[in-house]
């Protein structure tokens, strides 16, 4: 199984897109996926047009407010074939707040430790981060290998993966086995000159990690007002060819 972190301290650079349609493209190649949103915004399953009725928060105490033990089980939901989806959401701000009460020593483990699929159950597990750097954040960095960092192609967009970078290279002290896999330029513009020399300082940078930029689609911004994937919303989009190129990349490197 391959767990896979969604990344990026910046605001706004695609991370749910990029999480939501990576997540549904790998479920539609016949893998079997659990994305879960760890962002207060609780954007994913707006993305996908379900409504769990559980969160994240009931995932890791393993009971509701009310101390009704819920199984971790019930708390996924099923939001496509192989696709699951854990949700995110306000209890999430509860769900940090104990986890900072947590002893030091065991405060930053606790999502990797509650996370054990059954062997054999999953191929993927996809997180979906929150902007910012807040034990959550630690908490996934800890449980993954992988991360995938989504670049805007404009702005001050290398300073952005700079900070970011100082963010990871702490969690590596703790987690050796996590790595800065992919690179992913977003919003690529072709219009815009800024969009092509931040790609080709991202390329000259990490010449392994940049993936194939993911255009600016207006298509991808549209579809989660319909619950739908780019794959459902509009297959023939450049959006959604761009993602298939990422989502061949990830499936080859699992092989
Ligand atoms: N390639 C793209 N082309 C056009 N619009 C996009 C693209 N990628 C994302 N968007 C839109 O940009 C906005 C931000 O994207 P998204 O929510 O995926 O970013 P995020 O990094 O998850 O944001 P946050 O940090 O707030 O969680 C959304 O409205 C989304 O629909
Ligand atoms: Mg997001």
């Amino acid at each position: 199984m391959k767990k896979i972190a969604v990344a990026m301290a910046k605001g706004g650079v695609g991370k749910t897109t990029t999480a939501v349609n990576l997540a549904h493209g790998l479920a539609e190649s016949g893998k079997r996926v659990l994305l879960i949103d760890c962002d207060t915004q609780g954007q994913v399953v707006k993305f996908l047009g379900v409504k769990p009725k559980y969160s994240l928060y009931e995932f890791v105490k393993g009971h509701d407010d009310k101390g009704n033990i819920i199984p971790k089980n019930e708390v996924a939901e099923m939001a496509r074939k192989n696709l699951w989806v854990i949700d995110g959401g306000l209890k999430l701000v509860e769900l940090k707040h104990w986890l900072g009460e947590q002893p030091r020593e065991v405060r930053q483990t606790i999502l990797k430790n509650e996370l054990v699929p059954k062997a054999g159950t999953l191929d993927y597990l996809i997180f979906d981060c929150s902007p910012g750097w807040d034990v959550l954040s630690v908490n996934i960095l800890m449980a993954v290998e992988d991360v995938i960092c989504p670049v805007a192609l404009q702005g001050p967009a290398v300073e952005g993966l700079k900070t970011f970078f100082t963010y990871l290279l702490s969690a590596q002290k703790i987690n050796k086995s996590l790595q800065l896999k992919y690179i992913l330029p977003t919003l690529f513009d072709k219009r815009t000159r800024q969009s092509f020399e931040i790609f080709k300082q991202l390329k000259k940078m990490f010449p392994r990690e940049v993936c194939e930029p993911i255009h600016y689609n207006v298509r991808l911004s549209e579809a989660p007002s319909y619950g739908k994937t780019i794959f459902e919303y509009r297959k023939k989009a450049i959006g959604a060819a761009d993602y298939k190129k990422l989502i061949r990349r990830i499936a080859e490197d699992g092989k």
